[in-house]
């Protein structure tokens, strides 16, 4: 039985035909008791401590209770721990409770959240009213692509755009264009011209598995010359990339052209929801007419952390730079060493490692040596592609990074990661 399991992943266990749903998920169980017999489940691992650079785990199968140097969280900057960001988190709960108590429409917008859809606007260069403000990033994208775009509309999107976004366009036409590829993409706006009353390009700034960046000029370019829209989910940019943290598109310089931003604030932002930004008859239509966000209730004032996050990012700007001198240190560390991490140019770094088995055996290993990682595999990307998926913190020490690079030293001797490829 185990055999079945070798090269399995979730997305077999997604639908199985004739069975019907408890017997998919007997199934599906089955498939996770593999995964826990192997010491391959790194799924779900217990936290005692909260989001950071270290992280304390709870015992769990092989795993033992303690402290683990941490690349999980993509709270880039640190913010979650910030003591200001907290101050106007619990400032905002002080003043306003814990929850809004009904959907925007019908009750629950609050003053705070005006404060912080104005926040974004400004923070991307647009006057107040260009912003809504969802409970999630993948709601930011998912619901809002489902209300935008229908049947006679299309969507041509990076084959490596984020889930959310491919929840988002199911009532539209779809068309993927290869990854990065411009001269895909051209071919596709030429084929379509005329055909569709709104084409719509959708891309992430920073690609959330490889850590490369979209080239956002020349997509724009492109975009517009068809007669098409871009949108873009700098989710892993934001923070990041660009000279004052504002991403991809600040990279690019295109920063007042990009028609549609989305993105989430649980990233540097430290917290949970995401956001919208674009011309103001967008945001009207969205706030009236997306499902998610007329029928679910509005963010929390916890959000409230969210509008000093933003101010840190231009009022700090030394977490930026000490992210990079991190960012540098651990990229060349782990070339160093051989290991292949890709195209990445932000703060998620893959360590290829191809072999689904050999990327799990990687995972535990390097558990086993005090480091929490994410081993990545398809569906989340192609089948030959597993990698161990980092996220660096511009609050990592030297010895952070040290003690990682010695595991996967240590690693790369065992299982021979380097030549995998
Ligand atoms: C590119 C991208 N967009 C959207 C999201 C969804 O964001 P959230 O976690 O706020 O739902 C993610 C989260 O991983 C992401 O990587």
């Amino acid at each position: 039985m185990g055999q079945t399991y070798t090269n399995a992943s979730f997305k077999d266990y997604e639908d199985i035909p004739e069975l019907d749903v408890y017997q998919r998920a007997q199934a599906h169980t089955g498939y996770l008791n593999y995964l826990q017999v192997n010491n391959f489940m790194n799924y779900r691992l217990l936290a005692t401590s909260g989001c950071g650079p270290e992280i304390e785990l709870a015992e769990d199968g092989y795993l033992k209770k303690g402290s683990y140097v941490s690349f999980v969280c993509n709270d880039y900057l640190g913010f979650t721990q910030h003591p200001e960001v907290k101050k106007a988190a619990i400032a905002g709960i002080e003043k306003y409770g814990t929850g809004a108590g009904a959907s925007p429409l019908i009750g629950g917008y609050f003053e705070f959240h005006k404060e912080l859809e104005d926040k974004i606007s400004t923070f991307f260069k647009r006057p107040k009213g260009y912003t809504v403000v969802y409970t999630t990033g993948y709601t930011a994208n998912s619901a809002s692509l489902l209300c935008l775009l229908k049947k006679d509309d299309i969507a041509i999107v990076d084959m490596a755009v984020h889930a959310s976004v491919y929840e988002g366009i199911q009532g539209t036409t779809t068309k993927r264009f290869l990854h990065n590829n411009t001269k895909a993409l051209e071919q596709i706006l030429s084929a379509a011209q005329d055909k569709y009353r709104t084409k719509m390009v959708i891309v992430d700034g920073v690609y959330s598995q490889d850590g490369d960046i979209a080239k956002l000029k020349e997509i724009l370019e492109i975009t517009h010359r068809y007669g098409g829209i871009l949108l873009v989910d700098d989710a892993h940019g934001i923070g990041v990339i660009g000279e004052t943290g504002r991403g991809a598109m600040e990279l690019y310089d295109v920063l007042d052209k990009v028609d549609i931003i989305t993105g989430t604030f649980s990233k540097t932002f430290g917290n949970v929801g995401g956001y919208f930004v674009a011309d103001p008859e967008l945001i009207t239509y969205i706030q009236f007419q997306s499902r998610q966000y007329a029928f679910s209730a509005a963010a929390t004032p916890i959000v409230t952390g969210v509008s000093k996050a933003i101010d840190l990012v231009d009022e700090e700007p030394h977490w930026q730079k000490k992210l990079w001198e991190n960012i540098e240190y651990y990229r060349k560390g782990l070339q160093d060493i051989g290991l292949d991490v890709g195209t990445t140019e932000s703060a998620i770094i893959p360590v290829k490692i191809g072999d689904i088995q050999k990327n799990c055996e990687a995972g535990k290993l390097l558990l086993e040596n005090g480091i929490y990682t994410n081993p990545i595999m398809y569906p989340a990307v192609s089948m030959k592609d597993s990698r161990i998926r980092m996220s660096l913190m511009a609050t990592h020490t030297k010895e952070h990074l040290d003690k990682a690079l010695n595991a996967f030293e240590y690693v790369n001797k065992k299982l021979d990661i380097a030549s995998t490829l």
